[in-house]
């Protein structure tokens, strides 16, 4: 894992603004930020390993262990929020057995709020593995996690 993360940093030369775009590279190839990689970012930015890990902590879209097999995000903007996004993410919570922001205990899926998949006008949206659907339903969410043999 760490010549993978080396061969990033030397991809990302330490540029004003470069963290955002190694960050997502790193999460891109190995599905999370390790913390093993804080200190190496930081050192090759510039940058406090406070001030990486600041990043990576206040933007829910980075994750610092690895993620479930499936990850699925429930859009809580407001278009959603307003046709039973809350709702939606509340049964996926009590289906899954886990909390919005966690992995499930067997690695099996991650469940994640999000702001915005681009189907407003189709809401409410999610997102399971890349592949968006709308005008979900629990019961549209239940067959489709049924699919993935959850
Ligand atoms: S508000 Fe949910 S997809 Fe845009």
């Amino acid at each position: 894992m760490e010549q993978q993360i080396l061969a990033l940093l030397a991809a990302h030369p330490p540029v004003d603004g470069a963290l955002l775009p190694l960050l997502h590279a790193v999460q891109q190839q190995l599905g999370h930020v390790p913390p093993a990689a804080v200190p190496l970012i930081a050192e090759h930015l510039g940058l406090s390993r406070a001030e990486v890990h600041g990043v990576i902590s206040y933007y829910h879209f980075f994750r610092s262990t690895p993620p479930g097999r499936l990850q699925l995000q429930v859009c809580r903007a407001e278009a959603c929020q307003a046709r039973g996004a809350a709702a939606l993410l509340a049964h996926a919570e009590q289906r899954l057995g886990c909390t919005a922001h966690s992995t499930r205990a067997d690695g099996a899926v991650t469940l994640e709020p999000v702001y915005c998949l681009g189907l407003c006008a189709s809401s409410p949206a999610l997102q399971i593995n890349e592949r968006l659907h709308a005008r979900m339903t629990p019961a549209k969410l239940d067959a489709l996690l049924e699919s993935e043999g959850l």
